[in-house]
């Protein structure tokens, strides 16, 4: 299958090394969209993507630059010239799904993104086969690997987040701009496509609450120590009676959870449904290999002629509600609380007042911080499991 590569960058690399090593798949790498020159693959690299949708020899399409723009731009030029396409790109996906999904169905082409969510985990690939046959209700666990180092360094060395965040920049797992991982942003792009592959609709990725860890101080791992707690940052799903509950947020687990056993850059995600029970995939959700490898996957799959994702449905977009899944909460905040919110005090940290509260809507938690924020310049709260 000739196949044309956007982006050369630690993916797209590793997706070249990995067609190049594994020639009895048939995926050949035969042109290649990059801003540099680069020796090695000069023979078949452009900066005209207008080379790679014209030919008609390639038939398939590889998306990892990253980025809304200009890959989404790329993606549907693509998919309109029939070429099938396989991506990486979460943000573009979880912005413009619904979109893509019907481009390629119109045009008879496949659109596979395994490595979206999870990196080499095969998440959306199993959550599509087992939505098949059974009924989801709930999804979730640890999407994010710069975020999972962090915690797992300031709960395992006691440092403070900044210093922590610089030593993950110094590694190279976390972006110049991190943003989009310490705010829970990427989790909820994932989390929003997982929804699909889980629900058969898309949730509406600007309307899920996320709370980050932006705020966290090692005072606040200090305590989650004495209480024998893990903090992650977790992606929810589930069934309500109200519809589907859909949020991510700092969570705190007892060390006999699988989420607390998940370190560094590890990613743990389940999913509960009404007859096979729960499932858990641990593994690697980021990195050059784990994601070249999901993306090989996808391949095979696109020359084979059937992707796990011609089983999604993709029934419009859903606004998820966040009010009907309620749970106590770690909070520690200098800002003011209502009556009553509190019902076990944890002491003094020096950015604040640290209790347990009183189960709460989820929604209504998150409209807290952030009113906390805004008048006591920092908060941080991490729902109980
Ligand atoms: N920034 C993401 C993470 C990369 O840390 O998990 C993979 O989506």
């Amino acid at each position: 299958m000739k196949t044309a590569l956007l982006g050369y960058g630690v993916v797209g690399s590793g997706v070249h090394t990995l067609t190049k090593a594994q020639p009895e798949h048939g995926v050949t790498i035969a042109r290649m969209l990059v801003r540099r020159d680069i020796e090695a693959i000069r023979a078949i690299a452009t900066r005209d993507f207008n080379e790679i949708v014209s030919d008609p020899s390639i038939e398939t399409v590889v998306e990892v630059m990253g980025g809304e723009e200009p890959a989404l731009s790329y993606v549907k030029a693509a998919l309109r010239a029939k070429k099938n396409v396989v991506t990486a790109n979460k943000l573009m996906l979880s912005l413009h799904y619904a979109e893509l999904i019907s481009l390629a169905r119109e045009n008879g082409a496949h659109l596979a993104f395994s490595a979206a969510v999870g990196g080499g985990i095969p998440w959306l690939t199993n959550l599509l086969r087992v939505a098949r046959v059974d009924s989801v209700e709930s999804l979730g666990g640890i999407m994010n690997g710069t975020t999972n180092f962090i915690l797992t360094a300031m709960q395992q060395g006691g440092a403070d987040f900044a210093e922590t965040l610089a030593e993950a920049q110094r590694l190279g797992y976390a972006e110049a701009d991190p943003t989009a991982d310490i705010d829970g942003l990427d989790v909820r792009a994932k989390l929003a496509l997982s929804c699909d592959a889980a629900f058969s609709q898309m949730a509406d990725a600007a309307a899920v609450p996320a709370l980050g860890i932006r705020h966290i101080t090692a005072a606040d791992v200090a305590l989650f120590r004495q209480l024998g707690l893990t903090c992650r940052l977790i992606g929810k799903a589930e069934r309500t009676e109200a519809g589907v509950a859909a949020y991510v947020e700092p969570t705190l687990f007892a060390a006999d959870a699988p989420e607390a056993g998940v370190n560094g850059t590890g990613n743990v995600i389940s999913f509960r449904c009404t007859g096979l029970g729960a499932q858990s995939f641990f593994g690697l959700g980021a990195g050059q290999s784990p994601t070249a490898s999901a993306v090989m996957q996808d391949l095979i799959d696109t020359s084979a002629g059937t992707t796990a994702f011609d089983l999604a449905r993709c029934n419009g977009a859903f606004i998820p509600d966040a009010s009907s899944a309620r749970h106590a909460y770690y909070l520690r905040t200098a800002a003011a609380l209502p009556v009553g919110l509190a019902v076990r005090p944890l002491g003094k940290t020096p950015a604040g007042n640290a209790c347990i509260t009183k189960p709460l809507p989820v929604s209504a938690l998150h409209a807290l911080v952030q009113d906390c924020l805004a008048v006591g310049g920092s908060a941080f709260a991490a729902g109980l499991a």
